[in-house]
């Protein structure tokens, strides 16, 4: 069954949650409406998403229909770098589509902050995307202006996606910062980021593993040692994957159109400790990483990280 994480901040978080990245609209009102009628209480979108819309229509719409209070769900949105430097209004606009009154989480989907004005996803003639220099405006400078939108009701916790950790510590060391409450990050068997989930336990924050199938083509799937694992278990290798993340005391955001998929992905089994160490040792022989730098400068800057432009 689907628990609850207790954040740094005393909130709560479902461990299991609804991923909507690369969901249309329309798939995305049908998926998560399923989503919320078998049980999940946790959906995660984000402005780069273009789908808030539908998540919202899709959560009230659910409201009306369920006993359910808005209190009962936990609903996340990110913040796009192109709006780094105007939280409120960011947050503003995202509220607006969802038609929400406030969020539950409100991430920084990036670690570095891009030009304002030229659209969404901002980028040079040669096709980086075309960020601002962090020595004139930094993501501990926009970390700093999202910690407003809690004290204002926007939102009720706050984190950060794509980070490592020499960059967590950075904002755990920045003076009248509070630590981010969630760290969102593309975790699963082919890219494990054991020092990056070791560190944020350690630090009291809580891990967010997106992509838990391996990305496009879930290609864990067809992994030697997960398919055999679930066989011993009697289970899908997904619901390996899956349960794996949850193990490693993340919380764990498969993303499905496929409405069987999705009532399939809340159910989790409890791998032996065994099971859980091997499955974090299968990265050894296959390593994939489905997010890379878009970014003409050192986004992802630790050892458990890499930066094919430097
Ligand atoms: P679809 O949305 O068509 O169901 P990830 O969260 O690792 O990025 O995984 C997303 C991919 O995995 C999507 O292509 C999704 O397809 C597919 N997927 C999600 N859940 C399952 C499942 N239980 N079995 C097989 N494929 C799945």
């Amino acid at each position: 069954p689907i628990e609850s994480l207790k954040l740094n901040n005393g909130l709560s978080i479902p461990n299991v949650a609804l991923g909507t990245w690369k969901a249309s609209p329309d798939d995305c009102y049908n998926s998560v409406m399923t989503a919320l009628k078998s049980g999940y209480t946790h959906i995660d979108t984000a402005r780069i998403y273009r789908n808030e819309v539908s998540v919202g229509r899709a959560v009230n719409d659910f409201l009306k229909q369920s006993h359910l209070k808005r209190e009962d769900l936990f609903i996340t949105t990110k913040i796009s770098p192109f709006e780094f430097q105007d939280p409120e209004n960011a947050i503003l606009d995202s509220l607006e589509r969802l038609q929400l009154d406030y969020v539950d989480l409100y991430l920084m989907h990036h670690c570095v902050a891009e030009v304002t004005g030229e659209g969404i996803t901002p980028r040079d003639e040669n096709g980086f995307r075309k960020h601002i220099s962090p020595e004139v405006f930094s993501y501990v400078d926009a970390y700093r202006l999202l910690q407003n939108l809690v004290a204002k009701g926007y939102t009720k916790s706050i984190g950060i996606c794509n980070i490592n950790s020499p960059k967590i510590q950075r904002l755990l060391e920045t003076k009248d910062l509070i630590p981010p409450a969630v760290v969102q990050c593309e975790i699963h068997p082919y890219l494990p980021q054991h020092e990056l989930v070791e560190f944020c336990k350690a630090n009291n924050i809580v891990v967010e593993s997106y992509s838990p199938l391996g990305s496009t083509g879930a290609p864990l799937l067809q992994d030697s040692v997960i398919v055999e694992i679930a066989q011993k278990y009697g289970v899908t290798p997904a619901c390996v994957a899956i349960s794996w993340a949850v193990a490693r005391g993340t919380v764990v955001l498969p993303k499905s159109t496929t409405a069987q998929r999705i009532k399939e992905n809340m159910f989790l089994i409890e791998l032996d400790e065994e099971d859980v160490n091997l499955i974090g040792s299968i990265y050894k022989r296959m390593t994939k990483r489905y997010l890379e730098p878009k970014w003409k400068i050192n986004v992802y800057d630790s050892d458990a990280d890499f930066n094919p432009l430097t």
